[in-house]
């Protein structure tokens, strides 16, 4: 949800911050904007639309210093006057902002009674606030006293008109990485839009205010003390953000997942011991209730997580959706523990929970792809996911990865010396075995292209991945996509069903084969069309797609591969964005 990228330095900062800003297209945005050093003024290019759109602005144009902004529409309709940058009144000033404003009405009576705005957005306040400040003290202090002001969450970047040497920087709440190269120093908004420009980057803390200038940097905090952080290297790769050949990043991570599978054991194993703090097991064991929170594909990835804490380690768990969670007060047991899952780590539902349990002292533990982030700095207790960069808005590594790190956790808690490891490999070899098969779902998927709705089924666990299954196909084929469980449907459901209504139905489970069959049978005898996913030891020859035995409790990874696929081709088949598709953001930074 909206990305900023900056650069000021020896190399061409206008071709970097539009590389930048492609390479930050992944996390959403309806509108886009650039900001140059033209001589000895700036020029300014926005557009509503794709960064591809500014190309005819930037062509052929160079410059050592630049800002440019992706905007996911909060305030003001996604349209040319609401994209950033913006400018002051007397246009001093340039910036992007990423975030929110709370209190922007407020500041705007208290402070710019006399200044005028050109757009919806609450942004045009910082940067007209800065402007005000400036005018009876120096710009550092005009940022820091404006940021003093601000409440909700901000990065921005800042250019000064009488001083285009630097990029001013501040932050709270909103993620801001400053990147240090042979050539000059980038900002971004995440590590994808540093890689190639910068070896070493820095996470800014909160209420960090900074300036960047060709060859150096300083940092302070908001009385205006200078900080010291030691910049780390920056280990993504180009490589790591290519498509390579593949046509879709969606497609790139869904055949990355066995792979990875083997990874995340290298990483969590050392022989049969599982690699994690002693400490984070026993403040687990000590708690007499785990909550797991999440949001989308990382909450079903919890359900999952649920599963294994209470089957492997006897322990209550509850999975509970953030944005819920935030505005109830459920009863809490004596000795809770907090679990948080989140691929992007910047979820800000999710972040909102964290800060609460953490002001109640609650310990607390996240499971993330981005140990960096946010999250990662605010919590207790982290535990990497190692997916690899996820760049597809549609999160599906992420979810297999955040299953299995689960499950490795769940034996660790347990202490149990369960054959868990060998089943993983088993399980990623079996998902080689579906993606060789994947012309399977290209066929299911040509039988849901026309569909107006379609419908998952299944029990216990394979209910759950039918929820990630409808919810990946909704995402990218905007097919309208439900899941029950499938005993559910003749208590309401089963009157959507009309002639043709696909209704894929997963199958990995003994003890629930035959019911779910029967309910399957159900809708079909009202005229849907049935699809059975379904182990092998379980499968019947009509069946639509035959996954490899593995471990039972190990089935969803498999199958999960089967509806990532399903949905993969179905929006191929529509010839839908699938990497951005509509209205959707990768991090989703507001609540
Ligand atoms: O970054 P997070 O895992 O916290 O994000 C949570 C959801 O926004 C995310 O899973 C979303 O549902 C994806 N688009 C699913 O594909």
């Amino acid at each position: 949800m909206c990305g900023i990228m900056g650069y000021v330095g020896e190399l061409n900062a206008v071709q970097i911050v539009y590389k930048g800003l492609e390479k930050l297209e992944y996390r959403g945005y309806d509108s886009v904007g650039i900001a140059y050093k033209d001589n000895f003024t700036v020029t300014i290019a926005k557009e509503k639309g794709r960064v591809m759109d500014l190309a005819p602005f930037v062509k052929n144009k160079s410059s050592d210093l630049a800002i440019g902004h992706t905007r996911w529409a909060t305030h003001g309709e996604p349209n040319q006057q609401n994209a950033h940058p913006h400018c002051s009144n007397q246009n001093q000033f340039i910036l992007v902002h990423n975030g929110i404003i709370e209190n922007y009405q407020k500041l705007k009576v208290e402070y710019l009674s006399g200044y005028s705005f050109k757009s919806q957005t609450d942004t045009e306040i910082i940067v007209n606030l800065i402007e005000y400040f400036a005018l009876t003290m120096p710009i550092n202090e005009a940022i820091r006293k404006t940021m003093s002001l601000l409440e909700g969450s901000y990065a921005c970047l800042v250019l000064d008109k009488k001083n285009l040497n630097c990029i001013y920087f501040f932050c709270d709440k909103n993620p801001l990485l400053l990147g240090i190269g042979k050539n000059g120093i980038a900002l971004s908004s995440d590590i994808t839009g540093l890689v190639g420009v910068a070896d070493q980057y820095i996470v800014l803390e909160d209420k960090t205010f900074g300036i960047a200038y060709l060859n150096r940097y300083s940092l302070y905090d908001l009385i205006g003390l200078k900080i010291n952080v030691k910049p780390k290297p920056i280990l993504v790769t180009a490589a790591d953000i290519d498509k390579k050949t593949f046509h879709h990043f969606m497609l790139k991570e869904i055949y990355e997942q066995p792979m990875m599978i083997r990874s995340i054991l290298h990483k969590y194993f050392i022989g049969d011991e599982e690699n994690i703090s002693m400490k984070l097991l026993n403040k687990i064991r000590k708690c007499d209730k785990i909550n797991i929170v999440a949001c989308g594909t990382s909450m079903y990835a919890g359900m999952m997580a649920k599963y294994f804490f209470e089957k492997l380690c006897f322990m209550p768990a509850e999975v509970f959706c953030a944005s819920e969670l935030i505005y109830s007060t459920p009863l809490i047991s004596k000795r809770p523990f907090f679990i948080f899952y989140s691929q992007s780590g910047e979820t800000a539902d999710v972040l909102a929970v964290m800060k609460k349990v953490k002001k109640q002292k609650f310990p607390m533990l996240a499971i993330t792809n981005n140990v960096e982030s946010s999250m990662g700095r605010l919590t207790d207790f982290c535990l990497d996911i190692y997916a690899g960069k996820e760049i597809a808005v549609a999160s599906t590594k992420a979810y297999t990865a955040m299953i299995v790190v689960s499950a490795i956790l769940a034996r660790a808690i347990s202490g149990i010396k369960t054959n868990l490891k060998s089943n993983l490999k088993g399980v990623s070899l079996a998902m080689e075995k579906v993606l060789h098969n994947k012309e399977i779902c290209l066929g299911i998927a040509k039988e849901l292209t026309d569909a107006s709705d379609a419908f998952y089924i299944g029990r216990g666990i394979d209910y759950w991945v039918s929820l990630e299954g409808a919810l990946k196909l909704k995402e990218i084929s905007y097919i309208h996509t439900e899941a029950f469980p499938s005993g559910e449907l003749k208590h309401g459901p089963i009157a959507l069903i009309h002639k043709d209504t696909p209704v894929i139905a997963i199958i990995t489970q003994e003890g629930t084969n035959r019911i779910i069959r029967s309910n399957l049978t159900e809708t079909i005898s009202r005229g849907a069309k049935g699809f059975v996913i379904s182990s092998k030891s379980l499968s019947l020859p009509e069946d639509t797609f035959v996954i490899p035995n593995v471990a039972h409790y190990l089935s969803p990874l498999v199958s999960a591969i089967v509806v990532q696929l399903i949905a993969y081709y179905t929006a191929l088949l529509k010839h839908n964005d699938i990497d951005k598709p509509k209205n959707l953001a990768k991090c989703v930074t507001v609540e």
